[in-house]
């Protein structure tokens, strides 16, 4: 019956972070999967979700079906989060705001949508780009192609923009927000407004991933491109996610907001979010929203979540500082310059895929075989063993 079936390869990440599990050495270090860990490499429960988890219990509401497009608090409480409170998309209602299972599900439901609407829409992804987002929406039957992104030398700014240039009126072009996944590399907010006009003149459909608020500069910081979109009128797609900035990575908790030219629009968008929703999984996770609104809505809860997120964005600057002093002084010759400057969980090595299956099999030492490592998988306890295995594939 099922002999046709091809083998399914694995996943290039969780199937690494699958093997670090099975790995019996004692000393592995796992800078594989983007998670954070904390400096006794643990996945840390916050104090704000446990008290927002404590809350939910104590109140020992019913468990419904949510509306298909999820708990109304949690996708109030993202708009605020990533527009601003009181921008002017949002209190003009052009905002179309769905709870998703993360935001792998608010890509994957925005990318049905687009193959339902924008049926002759291709995708433009940078290269290089999180694994995964090629095969969600090549998944969702839209063709997909990359922009140059990032040489070793850094950003290729220049040469996205030409790209992007020659495409086709109605091309989506997928843009992290911030803290770029793999390369660590970000726009900055001056090229961020030299490729707004060009997205706009093109008319072309931004669709932006944000998984990683809170871990590049903050809060607000880390959503400057969602409101430099929002308050150049343009119209776009924006997938977030807590998986990381609340650490709850099996909750799912996330969301897709879409941002439309008029209230009219956006209701047509949210009904026809709603319609793709109810046509996969029927509506989202009740305990995902109820974290998500309660973190996010209860001033003490987000206080002290605040400080949680600024306390682990704080110590991943620290393990890039750590990592890179330990290397200069193993090979003082190279520039390790790069672990500074790039931001949040990922650095882009370098290093070769060979180099990379060496620092697995000879030194426990797990990390993507693009060469991206998770600095947040770094601690005080492993990185003088990170950094010498580093070096010693480095130097062959
Ligand atoms: C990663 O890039 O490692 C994370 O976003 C986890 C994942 O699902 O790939």
């Amino acid at each position: 019956m099922f002999e046709h079936l091809d083998a399914y390869p694995g996943d290039p990440i969780l199937g690494l972070n699958e093997a670090f599990q099975k790995d019996p050495r004692a000393d592995k270090v796992n800078l594989s999967i983007g998670i954070y860990f904390d400096d006794a490499g643990r996945i840390p429960v916050l104090a704000s979700v446990r008290k927002a988890e404590a809350l939910m219990l104590e109140r020992a509401q019913p468990k419904p079906y949510l509306p298909i497009e999820g708990d109304a608090a949690c996708r109030a409480q993202v708009q605020a989060l990533l527009f601003g409170a009181g921008h002017r998309a949002v209190a003009e209602g052009r905002v179309a705001t769905i709870q998703a299972v993360g935001s792998s599900g608010g890509l994957k439901v925005g990318a049905e949508f687009l193959k339902r609407w924008f049926p002759r829409a291709e995708v433009w992804v940078s290269d290089p780009t999180w694994d995964n987002h090629r095969a969600m929406f090549q998944g969702a039957g839209l063709a997909t192609h990359s922009y140059p992104y990032y040489a070793p030398d850094g950003l290729r700014f220049d040469a996205m923009l030409a790209t992007l240039a020659q495409l086709p009126a109605g091309s989506v072009v997928l843009l992290h927000a911030c803290c770029h996944n793999p390369t660590g590399v970000d726009l900055s907010r001056e090229q961020w407004q030299r490729l707004i006009p060009l997205l706009e003149e093109r008319r072309l459909l931004p669709y932006l991933d944000l998984a990683y608020q809170g871990f590049g500069d903050g809060l607000d910081a880390d959503a400057h491109a969602v409101r430099m979109l929002a308050d150049a009128g343009l119209s776009f797609f924006v997938a977030n996610s807590f998986s990381k900035s609340m650490s709850v990575y099996g909750e799912r908790c996330g969301a897709l907001s879409v941002v439309c030219p008029s209230a009219a629009e956006a209701e047509r968008v949210l009904g026809q979010l709603k319609a793709t929703i109810r046509a996969n999984y029927s509506s989202p996770p009740i305990h995902a929203g109820g974290i998500v609104a309660a973190v996010l809505g209860e001033p003490a809860l987000r206080a002290q979540w605040e400080a949680e997120l600024a306390a682990m964005r704080g110590r991943i600057a620290a393990m890039r500082r750590a990592l890179h002093d330990a290397l200069v002084a193993r090979l003082p010759q190279r520039d390790f310059g790069y672990l500074l400057s790039q931001r949040g969980m990922f650095s882009y090595t370098g290093l070769a895929p060979e180099q990379v299956d060496a620092l697995r099999e000879r030194h426990g030492v797990y990390l993507v075989r693009s060469g991206r490592i998770c600095v947040a998988g770094l601690n005080t306890g492993n990185v003088v063993r990170a950094a010498d295995a580093i070096a010693k594939v480095m130097a062959g």
